[in-house]
Formats: structure tokens, C-alpha cells, sequence
């Protein structure tokens, strides 16, 4: 059964814009993308939005969905009211280049400071070892798509531009906990590191990232706030800073 939407999306680039108001028809079964796309198809040409996969495993398609940060290719028309007006905006955190199209290159450059994994010198491809408990700690981690929702939700940020040379953001805290984390990387202190030049401790576990991630990835309790009882530990725990001293982890 289909019905008209009242649709209400921003469009603009980096000098400004507004939101704008249509009406596009909805068929049964579809999510805010479709929406997007038929009103790109038969009244907006112009209309910039990115998107790759329309399966959320790409992570292109994040946007603001009645102010929530969402997917809009996971978000179904079904979960709102046909009376509804839905708002779709562009990320908030990053600059806008058009329309839903943000400059998302702020999380590349928080990437690039996280140094990558190092694993022991001497050991040679096929050698790496090690327990499955440890392989299953960073599994969930390893689910992350680079959607940005936690990078555009977390109000380190999003309140604060100031912030931003600073705070890494959730992803890439947690990009440092799944390293830290890992029985093979050589690196010392990865958590003092994350506390001392990627703004842990800005973060003040309120959890916001958590509720947004479309992996469902406990940000918080898993990632977050173990990286800041190691931070605390290495730097604190006299036993723990000699063991670093004498073992190097
Ligand atoms: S838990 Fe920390 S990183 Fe996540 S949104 Fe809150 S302040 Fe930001
Ligand atoms: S942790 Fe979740 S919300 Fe953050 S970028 Fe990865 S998938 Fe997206
Ligand atoms: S289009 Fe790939 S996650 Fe939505």
C-alpha cells in the first residue's frame, strides 16, 4: 500500500542552505534511502547524497534522522507515522560539502594517528599465535563499518570544534583498545597514549556512541572504559609500572 511522505531534507553546501519540504511516495517495505532516492529520481536531480551498498555494511549512507544519527538505508519508512513529517540532515560534526554529503576526512586524520599494529620482530608470518579468548576480545571491534554515527554523535565534539585537534572520538579510542588489547602488538602503552594524545579523558562514558552504532558494539563498557582502567593502572599501579618497566607491557 503505498502513501505520500511529507519529507522535509536540508539542502546547501558550505555557505548555507535550509530545509526544504516535499511530499515523495512511499511503497511498502522500503527505508529512508528508497525515499531519498525517488525524490533525487523525480523532483530534486541535483539532490547530493552518498550511499554504496544499501545493505549497512558500507557505512556511506549516516545521517541525521529526525535528529538522530541513523542509517538511512536501515531506517524503514514503517517505523514512523504516515502523518509524520521525517527530517533528514546532513552529520552535524562534519563540515557539509552538499545537501547530506559531509567531509568526513576529520576521522582519516584521527586514523592516522593511531600507530598500526606491530607485531614482534622476529616472528614470521605464520608463526602468530594466540587463544581464542584473545581472538574473541576484538572481535566485536573488528565489526566496525567506519559509519562515523559514534564520531558524530559524542558531544566531545559535536558541541566543541575546538575540540577536535584533541579528542580522537569513540572509533578510534576504541581502535586503540583493540590493540592494546591485542596479545602480539609490541607497542608499550597504548592506553597512556590514548589518555595522553588522543583525549581519553574527555570522554565522560555517558554512552551516546554505544546507542548509535548499527553493529551494536558496546563502545563504552567494552572498549572505553577498559582503556581507562589500563590508562589508570599503568600510570597509578606501582606493580604494574614496574612490570612495564621490566617486561616493556
Ligand atoms: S561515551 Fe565517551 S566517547 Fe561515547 S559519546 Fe559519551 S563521551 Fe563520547
Ligand atoms: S563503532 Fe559503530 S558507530 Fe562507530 S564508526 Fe564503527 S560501526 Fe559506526
Ligand atoms: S548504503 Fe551502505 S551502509 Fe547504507
Amino acid at each position: 500500500m503505498s502513501y505520500q511522505a511529507k519529507m522535509r531534507v536540508w539542502r546547501g553546501d558550505e555557505s548555507g542552505g535550509d530545509l526544504q519540504d516535499y511530499s515523495v511516495e512511499v511503497n511498502e517495505g522500503e527505508v529512508v534511502l528508497d525515499i531519498i532516492h525517488r525524490l533525487q529520481q523525480t523532483q530534486t536531480g541535483d539532490l547530493a547524497v552518498r550511499w554504496n551498498c544499501k545493505a549497512g555494511k558500507c557505512g556511506s549512507c549516516s545521517a541525521e534522522i529526525n535528529g538522530r544519527p541513523r542509517l538511512m538505508c536501515m531506517t524503514r519508512m514503517s517505523t514512523f507515522d504516515e502523518a509524520e513529517t521525517i527530517t533528514v540532515t546532513p552529520l552535524r560534526t562534519f563540515p557539509v560539502i552538499r545537501d547530506l554529503v559531509t567531509d568526513v576526512s576529520f576521522n582519516y586524520e584521527k586514523a592516522r594517528e593511531i600507530p598500526s599494529f606491530t607485531p614482534p620482530k622476529d616472528l614470521q608470518p605464520g608463526e602468530y599465535r594466540m587463544m581464542q579468548e584473545d581472538v574473541n576480545r576484538s572481535q566485536e571491534f573488528r565489526k566496525c563499518i567506519e559509519c562515523f554515527l559514534c564520531q558524530n554523535v559524542c558531544h566531545v565534539n559535536r558541541d566543541h570544534e575546538e575540540n577536535k585537534k584533541a579528542f580522537s572520538g569513540p572509533r578510534y579510542l576504541m581502535r586503540q583498545t583493540e590493540l592494546d588489547m591485542h596479545p602480539l602488538d609490541t607497542r608499550a602503552n597504548r592506553s597512556v597514549q590514548a589518555q595522553e594524545e588522543n583525549g581519553l579523558g574527555f570522554c565522560n562514558i555517558t554512552k551516546c556512541c554505544t546507542e548509535v552504532c548499527p553493529e551494536h558494539i558496546k563502545i563504552t563498557d567494552n572498549a572505553l572504559i577498559p582503556l581507562k582502567e589500563r590508562a589508570a593502572d599503568r600510570k597509578y599501579d606501582p606493580v604494574v609500572w614496574l612490570g612495564n618497566k621490566l617486561f616493556r607491557r
